[in-house]
């Protein structure tokens, strides 16, 4: 089968399309077909070594697919050969066969396209644990997004909005902006342009009910100081290669929460859960209250092009690999 390896840790130039034979099934685990691969920022960090996974060499990237059960190991009851599903991979992905432990694995719509359901467990589930489980966001509450044109970002522009809070997006550009107001924003900020602590100020005069924060760097302090009174917080990543010092006044002043949002790890720690958020996605997405945006789906052998759109900050929405 073909494969996008990592054999030395370097940047999206270093890896290599290699034939080689497919993944032995391991213990309850299920063999995926992979049909379409979801690009993840992640994904750039993992091949430089810079992630907090570090597979041993060689492996390949790629933190979620789509595609066709080709095999279940013995005791899998759940799943069966032939269902079309979606699976969080972790890594291994950029492949033409992965194998993945069954509780990663859940099925999707009849009518969902590859494409869309390669690129939809990350953002979305990632957004739905931070909205939901963690700030509880409330219908009526202020929500601003940080880098909210990207995968994550775009995601909780549209959960947001589903869940009824009046959203603030912030994004690098005017083209950016225009999109997640097409996606449901009711504000927008081009941080790149403008100032981003006067312009929130004009626009969140009462604060910030929850922020959500996939990028760090200088802006998580600036909202942490227009935040309104018990606000949220939410870690969700360091895009700006920035991880900030969180100015602890802040939080003390603002009678405040910082809340630390680690998805991944919460999948294998309540694999159940995981399934019941999955399915309540699937079903907004069913009504169309969901609008995934793929921007560019591009052959498995352009991974490399796919992950440098994505660290040159020039993606929007989400690209996919196909198989
Ligand atoms: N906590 C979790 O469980 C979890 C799950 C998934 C992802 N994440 C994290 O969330 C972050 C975003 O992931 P993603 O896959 O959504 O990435 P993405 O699609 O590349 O989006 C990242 C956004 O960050 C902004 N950004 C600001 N400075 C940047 C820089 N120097 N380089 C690149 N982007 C920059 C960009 O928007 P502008 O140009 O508009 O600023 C970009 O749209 C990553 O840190 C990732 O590790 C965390």
């Amino acid at each position: 089968m073909r494969i996008v390896h990592c054999r030395q840790l370097g940047p999206p130039e270093s890896l290599v399309l290699e034939d080689v034979a497919p993944p032995e099934l391991g213990p309850g685990q299920v063999r995926i077909g992979v049909k379409a691969a979801g690009v993840n920022y992640p994904d750039n960090l993992i091949i430089q070594g810079l992630y907090q996974m570090r597979p041993a060499l060689p492996f390949a990237p790629g933190s979620e697919v789509a595609g066709v059960i080709l095999e279940v190991a013995p005791g899998v009851t759940r799943l069966s050969v032939g269902d079309r599903v979606c699976a969080f991979t972790g890594y291994g992905g950029f492949a033409e066969q992965v194998c993945v432990d069954a509780a990663r694995v859940v099925p999707i719509p009849a009518d969902m396209p590859w494409d869309v359901a390669a690129g939809f467990t990350v953002v979305y589930a990632t957004t739905w644990f931070a909205l939901n489980e963690r700030a509880r966001l409330q219908p009526g509450e202020t929500l601003l997004v940080l880098g909210a044109a990207g995968g994550v970002g775009l995601a909780a522009v549209q959960l947001g909005k589903a869940m009824g809070a009046r959203v603030i997006a912030a994004a690098g550009s005017d083209h950016k902006l225009e999109l997640t107001a097409a996606h449901g924003a009711d504000e927008g900020i081009n941080y790149r342009a403008h100032d981003l602590d006067s312009r929130l100020r004009a626009v969140a005069p009462h604060g910030l009910d929850v922020v959500y924060d996939p990028v760090g760097g200088d802006s998580t302090n600036v909202a942490l100081k227009r935040m309104a009174w018990n606000g949220r917080l939410l870690v969700v990543g360091f895009a700006s290669g920035e991880i900030p010092a969180i100015k602890a006044n802040l939080v003390l002043l603002k009678n405040c929460q910082v809340m630390g949002v680690h998805w991944g790890v919460s999948v294998d720690r309540d694999p159940n859960g995981h399934a019941e958020a999955m399915a309540a996605l699937f079903e907004r997405w069913t009504q169309g209250a969901l609008a995934p945006l793929v921007s560019e789906a591009m052959p498995l052998e352009e991974a490399p092009a796919a992950l440098r759109a994505l660290r040159d900050r020039r993606a929007v929405g989400k690209l996919v690999l196909t198989v």
